[in-house]
């Protein structure tokens, strides 16, 4: 992969990504070839303070977490999961008081607006977000995300875990190779949600990713419509 710089040619070093939008077509390049953009910890799009307040949320505020076993496609999984906003009828907000919180950084219309010049789309939402906290033993079998939503158009994985061996993040490409991601503390990994994927079993420490799903469409979701039946609401997305 491509390493990028978050420099703008005018040697502003202070311009992260959500300003410098000269590093856009790199993105889009790295998006249809790879399946993925992964940004890190340098890239400003989230500050210090606001992946602070994300890890305190999500980790330290008493954010309730279900096990999941079977994903929305039918996958294995084995993962706790800590749901902000759900999409399985249409996009709701559980957990109120704190998801309420995160979402308000997660969806600042900067970062929308990014993801919309990535994808040339807008206006863009974000639909279904949710913690997935993954000890050793845990993985995520390989599934499609428009398999539950035929609308989202990129998954959004933050990473939290400091400390853990295996759990790589595994985007099978269309040519046949694979792109396998490891993700690192603080890392942003941005993924079409057409490609199939999965997450390596984690061999040991906690890996623990907060992931949304950003969509074109706002209402209904379309699979539920075209579905007679659907299934469990106890799933979970990479
Ligand atoms: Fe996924």
């Amino acid at each position: 992969m491509q390493e990028i710089s978050y420099e703008n040619s005018s040697n502003d070093t202070k311009a992260g990504v959500l300003e410098n939008e000269s590093l856009i077509e790199q993105f889009v390049q790295e998006l249809c070839q790879n399946g993925a953009v992964v940004l890190d910890d340098r890239s400003g799009f989230f500050s210090d303070e606001e992946w602070a307040a994300l890890e305190t949320f999500g980790l330290l505020s008493g954010l309730p977490y279900e096990t999941v076993d079977v994903g929305d496609a039918g996958e294995p999984n084995k993962v706790e999961v800590g749901r902000l906003m759900t999409d399985v009828e249409q996009p709701l907000v559980v957990n109120e008081s704190i998801s309420k919180k995160m979402l308000k950084i997660i969806c600042a219309p900067s970062r929308l607006k990014f993801m919309e010049n990535l994808l040339g789309i807008s206006p863009l939402s974000v639909r279904r977000a949710q913690i997935n906290k993954m000890h050793a033993g845990s993985f995520i079998g390989r599934h499609v995300d428009q398999d539950s939503n035929p609308d989202y158009e990129v998954s959004i994985v933050l990473q939290f875990g400091r400390a853990f061996d295996g759990g790589e993040f595994i985007i099978q490409l269309p040519d046949g190779s694979q792109n396998v991601i490891v993700p690192t503390f603080r890392s942003i990994t941005i993924t079409r949600c057409d490609f199939a994927h999965e997450v390596r079993p984690v061999l040991a420490g906690t890996r623990t990713s907060l992931v949304y799903f950003v969509s074109r469409h706002a209402g209904l979701n379309r699979r539920y419509l075209s579905e007679a039946a659907v299934g469990s609401s106890a799933s979970t997305m990479a």
